[in-house]
């Protein structure tokens, strides 16, 4: 698909670091290369940069360097470059989408959206970057006047997932730089040409050598750039969304030098239909949230808990319309589900289905890997799955499967439903369905998570704060929130005034 790019130049492959497009410095841990695979086809389709410990340390110095000058503009002005960042972005639209299915895998028309989707966050934050208002306080003793200026927290390192290889960069990079920090990024290792393309983009639009800098790393060298990161007292925020284990390392890792930190973790969403929903509207609701990106969002169902009385009807209705979705290579434009990211990805998944057969669910349709002639390519796919009579004790009520696999499980009261949504670690996103005014306000008080769909499937938005609670993180994107994130309150105190 690549060689289809109008402008073949897009196709970077090396760090970009102080303004300069530049190969990764010989690593302590040779090679300097990383392979990025198409998972539908299983071809290497770049060889990219694998950075070490030198590449990070050359980021941050240029981050650091950038960041008085950066952090001096006024809002406006990072506002303007922003806003031309963002007409690039739309303008490359197609192009952008073309990298993104190239190296993840969705269909081409879910990259354009996503392009999109990214795309929405860096027009908000533009918009944002010149209302960063500070207060005025009503001084307690005569005499003095209190004021507190919001500040950029300075150097910020962004460490972003493949499942939105542009959206995902674009919501942490925008804000950082509308506040005024600098930034270093680090994209995911099976995801580093979308986030390359982007920057060249930022490029184009003239910000200025330092103020963002790209550094791409393999798995295994990918804890050496983050090390250097996470041990440099330059660097004053680390953005992270990908596993709760990172995340919690990230934290751990980070007290030595009390970092700010904003980490959007794993998630294991409930999605609960009660016995007064709209069951087409609670199927195409569910139909959205799960099966987007083939199900590999932090913010899918994992859990889909229907009233007993409406169970049998739903599960009929969503069994249909799962087995007629079509699973294909992001090239054949019929895909509406493309391949998983990678093999240890679908091990995972079918580990899942396979222990949840084992502990007695039934498989109402999908439940097995799909590989040629049923799909084309030598991609790694997963039928869409749903599973009946699941429970808790199954890998996949503990878990975040990430990939196609609705399991329904069965609950009888409100109470009942709410017990089991919220009887897990993390709190990202929730669902529900309920036509019952009174309901819905008591569920959404009490469902435990950072973002409540309530007869909706489709949550997300640059204008609403997006993170979890518990174990799935803290920290906000999007909205006023996600820029709050990226500044610190400096509060003065001016006296001697009568
Ligand atoms: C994620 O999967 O982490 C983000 C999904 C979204 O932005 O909706």
């Amino acid at each position: 698909m690549l060689n289809t790019l109008q402008r073949a130049q897009l196709l970077r492959t090396q760090n970009f670091i102080a303004g300069e497009w530049q190969d990764a410095l010989s690593s302590s841990l040779a090679p300097a290369l990383l392979d990025v695979t198409d998972p539908a086809t299983l071809q290497t389709i770049a060889r990219v940069a694998d950075s070490g410990a030198g590449d990070a340390r050359a980021a941050v110095d240029a981050a650091h360097a950038a960041f008085p000058a950066w952090r001096d503009r006024s809002g406006r002005e990072r506002a303007q470059l922003l806003k031309r960042w963002h007409a690039l972005i739309l303008e490359n639209r197609d192009d952008l989408a073309l990298i993104i299915s190239s190296e993840q895998g969705k269909p081409l028309a879910e990259a354009r959206g996503e392009v999109l989707y990214g795309a929405s966050y860096v027009e908000w934050f533009a918009e944002e970057a010149t209302r960063t208002h500070g207060d005025i306080i009503p001084e307690p003793v005569r005499g003095k006047k209190l004021m507190a200026v919001k500040e950029p927290v300075g150097v910020v390192a962004a460490i972003t997932p493949w499942n939105f290889p542009l959206a995902m960069i674009a919501r942490k990079i925008a804000p950082a730089l509308a506040a005024g920090c600098t930034v270093v990024a680090k994209p995911a290792e099976d995801t580093p040409l979308t986030a390359a393309a982007l920057v060249m983009l930022a490029q184009e639009a003239g910000f200025p050598a330092g103020t963002l800098n790209l550094v791409c790393a393999s798995r295994e060298h990918t804890p050496e750039v983050v090390d250097v990161w996470l041990a440099d007292s330059r660097v004053r925020k680390i953005t992270f969304t990908g596993s709760t284990p990172v995340g919690k390392h990230l934290a751990r890792e980070s007290a030595g030098t009390l970092k700010k930190l904003s980490l959007e973790l794993g998630g294991n969403a409930p999605f609960i239909v009660f016995e007064d929903a709209d069951l087409d509207a609670a199927v195409e609701g569910l139909m959205v949230s799960k099966f987007r990106n083939g199900g590999q969002t932090c913010v899918c169902p994992n859990r889909v808990f229907v009233h007993t009385a409406v169970h049998d009807r739903f599960v009929d209705k969503l069994a249909t319309r799962v087995a007629a979705l079509h699973v294909g290579p992001a090239s054949d434009e019929r895909s509406q589900i493309g391949p998983m990211i990678n093999e240890r990805a679908v091990d995972k998944i079918d580990r899942h289905v396979r222990d949840a057969v084992a502990r007695g669910a039934r498989v109402a349709t999908g439940g097995r890997r799909l590989s040629s002639p049923d799909v084309s390519g030598a991609g790694h796919y997963y039928a869409p799955t749903v599973l009946v009579d699941a429970h808790t004790s199954m890998a996949l009520a503990q878990e975040e499967t990430f990939g196609p696999v609705v399991p329904v499980f069965r609950f009888s009261s409100e109470d009942e439903a709410v017990r089991l949504a919220n009887d897990t670690p993390f709190g990202l996103a929730s669902y529900f369905y309920t036509r019952d005014a009174s309901r819905i306000w008591r569920v959404a008080d009490q469902l435990e998570a950072g973002i409540v769909g309530i007869n909706e499937g489709a949550l997300a938005a640059e204008a609403a704060p997006f993170g979890g609670v518990k174990e799935s993180g803290y920290g906000r994107e999007g909205s006023r929130d996600g820029l709050e994130d990226y500044m610190h309150v400096k509060y003065l105190c001016q006296g001697g005034l009568r």
